[in-house]
């Protein structure tokens, strides 16, 4: 599972909100985004390079004369796509303003094209200061996208605009600068992925069919819209993403435990995964001989997702199903019986959609009519529910 979005430079200003671009930069890797952190030398009197280059797993340069034989500033230029400056100084806002190429970052920012951000965070007394105002509007004029200072306390004991705003605003703002869709940003979702599978003895069990790669699909996708994603796997050989937290579990008693913890919190469920049914009544500890495995007498699994709408606040509950015949029908039966406010329903006759990358099927929702899913990816796919839960919640 990998998602690999566009190259950036956080640059780094010498003010004490540089601490929380820690934060920062860990969100916006969460995003997708590849992250190389260019501080200016005041910065590293807050946080020094070490922490950085162990954040972001790059290496860190502040002046032009390190690594001079790979030309940083003009290589580094040509590599990024776009430039989010945070917290940015006054005095940092008043080189950029006048052109200077004192450290590394300010040649970059000369060097590039690319859309450019600055968060800055400073004083009230500074940030209103008739020479910021107008380094701040030159900037604007050249492009430069550039925040609003929230208003509120500050380092001392003084309040005013200047402090350097939430970490899920500066992401939203360069989101919108990038083009990424944030419409999840703030928003907890759950996914289940995978096939649960029931133990008949240490080497047997009962399962499906169930790869996991839908609900891997929609967990990214809502990574990806800005959501804090939870995705419980059930037997999922992929490997976890980093920002998506993720509980991996065998049987469906250990999804249902999981489910427990998770669902209070969570705004929006999405339960693609395929739960087994049933499970043996009774799980031989000694493998079973071939002589005896005439009948296994099987107990009912508890409906997770009917389960969990029984104590739902305001979440969103999305189910699926794979049905052999009358599609409709079926889903729509399953949708009210088990509390749904949405469910996608694929045909898998003839085990069509196992382990394939493409779905084809049919979105059905309580009030709205039918929404046919022509062909396509298993992403898309996510999108398109994620698309109609956000819908719902308004
Ligand atoms: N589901 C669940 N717990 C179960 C069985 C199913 O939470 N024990 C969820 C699935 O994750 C899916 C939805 O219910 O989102 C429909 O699953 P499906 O297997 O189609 O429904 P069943 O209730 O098992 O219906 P049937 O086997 O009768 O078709």
């Amino acid at each position: 599972m990998s998602q690999l979005g566009p190259e950036i430079v956080l640059g780094v200003g010498g003010g004490i909100a540089a601490y929380k671009s820690c934060e920062l930069l860990r969100r916006l890797q969460d995003r997708g985004y590849q992250v190389t952190v260019v501080p200016t030398p005041s910065s590293l009197n807050f946080v020094g390079k070490a922490t950085w280059e162990a954040l972001s797993g790059r290496p860190v340069n502040v002046q032009v004369w390190e690594n001079v034989h790979s030309v940083p500033h003009i290589s580094l230029a040509e590599q990024s796509e776009y430039f989010v400056i945070a917290p940015a100084t006054a005095d940092l806002i008043a080189r950029l303003a006048a052109g200077r190429a004192d450290d590394l970052l300010t040649n970059l920012v000369l060097a590039s094209n690319s859309p450019k951000m600055l968060v800055p965070a400073m004083h009230p007394s500074m940030w209103l200061d008739p020479a910021t105002v107008s380094n701040v509007q030159t900037l604007r004029d050249r492009g430069f996208k550039i925040m609003e200072p929230e208003v509120g306390r500050l380092t001392g004991s003084d309040e005013g605009q200047g402090r350097f705003p939430e970490t899920a605003s500066i992401v939203k703002e360069f989101d919108e600068l990038t083009g990424n869709i944030s419409d999840l940003v703030g928003k907890r979702v759950l996914v289940t992925a995978g096939g649960t599978q029931e133990n008949i003895d240490p080497v047997r069990f009962i399962g499906n069919r169930s790869s996991g790669k839908q609900g891997i699909a929609i967990a990214l996708a809502a990574k990806k819209r800005g959501a804090l994603v939870h995705l419980i796997a059930a037997n999922v050989d992929e490997k976890d993403v980093r920002g998506i937290q993720t509980t991996h579990v065998v049987s469906t008693q250990e999804m249902h435990e999981a489910l427990t913890e998770q669902f209070p919190q969570c705004d929006i469920l999405i339960m693609s995964a395929a739960v087994a049914d049933a499970r043996p009544k009774l799980v031989s500890f000694e493998k079973i001989k071939k002589t005896l495995l005439g009948t296994i007498e099987l107990t009912p699994n508890t409906d997770l997702i009917a389960e969990m709408s029984k104590s739902k606040t305001n979440q969103l509950m999305i189910g699926f199903a794979a049905e052999t015949r009358d599609h409709l029908q079926e889903a729509r039966r399953k949708m009210e019986s088990k509390g749904l406010d949405l469910i996608y329903v694929n045909d898998v006759s003839g085990g069509a959609i196992f382990g394939k990358d493409k779905t084809m099927g049919t979105i059905l929702t309580r009030n709205g009519a039918d929404i046919a899913v022509k062909e396509v990816s298993k992403d898309a796919l996510g999108n398109l529910l994620l698309d109609q839960a956000i819908r719902q919640l308004g």
